[in-house]
């Protein structure tokens, strides 16, 4: 159709059989797990095919360099390497997720090269730096609990102490799996020299809730993409309900402290508590009873929360109150309850400047282009405190992610590869 053919939809193709999840439905690919893993041997082969330096940093980010050529290069191939033009996303994914949210960033990424190497080659493009894919770990936070771990690391945005103590649902630490996959924990944190590599940084994503299918953008000519203005500030908080572990038959109604019961009162104070706020948004999305048997009263019964608003206070706010509600719910069952959180994000405005050139650029593909705020997370948002950030999204006709039914057909998919290669060309 154009130039950019059908290169991202044959990359996604390639890795539509990874890391499905019969059970779920969907894809499940925590970081550094079999599908994730031979994801990531996927992406280096890919970049490898097209001649893309690649390497691993400190922290388990991979790099693929498209490297200035030597003739061009004022400096050694390091030094070049400073204040890059740098895009990409992730490629592991929450239990059960859609094959686009990480993936489609990745693979438009590689199929820009393409594009950009063939203008390259017949004169159009003059590039004035290098440009680099970027493929972060654990974005989701599906094994170790923080989001954009990687990102966090790269930016100090997370201790190193902090990063390294955080443990798996098997008891596994951040630290002892980074090991195991040859990295060393006493080198991981902030790395200024990679950090300084960023000049600016791009990120394609789907779209992840009814941003581009909403009502007014179901006409003929609706976008098919757009550019992030914001992401909400967003937290996730882990409440610990602590009872009487018993036996299901032979205990009174009466004689009971049931830490489920004082947090099965919380999930519905969150959803209560939240519609108080008309742009929050506030989720139970995993509860888990210890020891987990039927016929067993939980001794505790741990609840994870994720609270997002765009305005930081009134989370905060929020989760006072929540956590209130939960202290008096533990009282009323005869539990107690601690909290922890577990991570927060305040609100990002993405770079200004960067935003206008992406949107000049994306409009040449999709003329009415809006400028669209998010709620989801990304590296995009973690990184826009140390450089100059951005985004891309390609429409989801489906309004739904973190779940299978996510979807993008290809031809936005290669609409969205066009308006990437159009933004970094624009910056190169
Ligand atoms: C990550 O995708 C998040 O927004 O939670
Ligand atoms: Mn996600
Ligand atoms: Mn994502
Ligand atoms: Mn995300």
């Amino acid at each position: 159709m154009t130039e950019t053919s059908s290169a991202v939809n044959s990359l996604m193709a390639a890795i539509a059989d990874v890391g499905t999840d019969p059970r779920r439905g969907g894809y499940s690919r925590p970081v550094w797990s079999p599908a994730e893993k031979d994801l990531r041997a996927w992406f280096l082969q890919e970049a490898h095919a097209r001649g893309l330096d690649t390497e691993e940093d400190r922290n388990g980010i991979l790099w693929a360099w498209w490297d200035l050529p030597a003739p061009a290069r004022a400096e050694s191939l390091e030094g070049s390497r400073r204040g890059a033009l740098v895009t990409g996303s992730h490629l592991d994914s929450v239990p059960g997720g859609g094959a686009f949210d990480g993936p489609l960033g990745i693979a438009s990424a590689l199929a820009a090269v393409d594009v950009l190497r063939t203008r390259e080659a017949t004169g159009t493009l003059r590039r004035r730096r290098a440009l680099a894919v970027a493929v972060f770990p654990e974005e989701e936070g599906s094994r170790f609990g923080v989001a954009c771990l990687g990102s966090r690391l790269l930016s100090g945005a997370i201790s190193t102490q902090k990063a390294l103590a955080l443990r798996d649902a098997d008891g596994v630490t951040f630290g002892e799996a980074a090991r195991a996959e040859g990295l060393d924990p006493a080198h991981m944190g902030v790395d200024p020299e990679a950090l300084a590599r960023i000049g600016q940084f791009v990120e394609l994503h789907v779209e992840q809730g009814r941003g581009l299918n909403s009502p007014d953008h179901l006409t003929d000519g609706a976008p098919a993409l757009a550019v992030g203005s914001t992401i909400l500030g967003h937290g996730r908080w882990r409440i610990a309900f602590h009872g009487q572990g018993n036996h299901a038959g032979t205990t009174l109604m009466a004689d009971r402290s049931d830490p489920m019961v004082a947090a099965s009162e919380t999930v519905l104070d969150v959803r209560r508590l939240a519609r108080t706020q008309p742009q929050a948004r506030a989720t139970v999305g995993r509860l888990e009873p210890v020891p987990g048997g039927t016929n067993v009263i939980a001794s505790r019964v741990d609840l994870w929360m994720d609270v997002r608003h765009p305005d930081d206070a009134v989370t905060a706010g929020l989760v006072e109150d929540i956590w209130r509600h939960a202290q008096q719910a533990a009282l009323g069952e005869g539990c107690t309850a601690e909290l922890t959180e577990e991570s927060f994000s305040g609100t990002v405005h993405f770079d200004p400047q960067l935003a206008a050139t992406l949107t000049e650029s994306v409009r040449r593909t999709a003329p009415t282009a809006p400028l669209l705020p998010t709620g989801a997370g990304h590296d995009a948002g973690v990184l826009a405190s140390a450089v100059p950030t951005g985004m891309i999204y390609v429409r989801n006709p489906s309004g739904v992610s973190h779940a299978p039914e996510e979807h993008v057909e290809d031809d936005d998919a290669t609409l969205g590869v066009q308006a990437l290669a159009d933004a970094l060309e624009e910056l190169l």
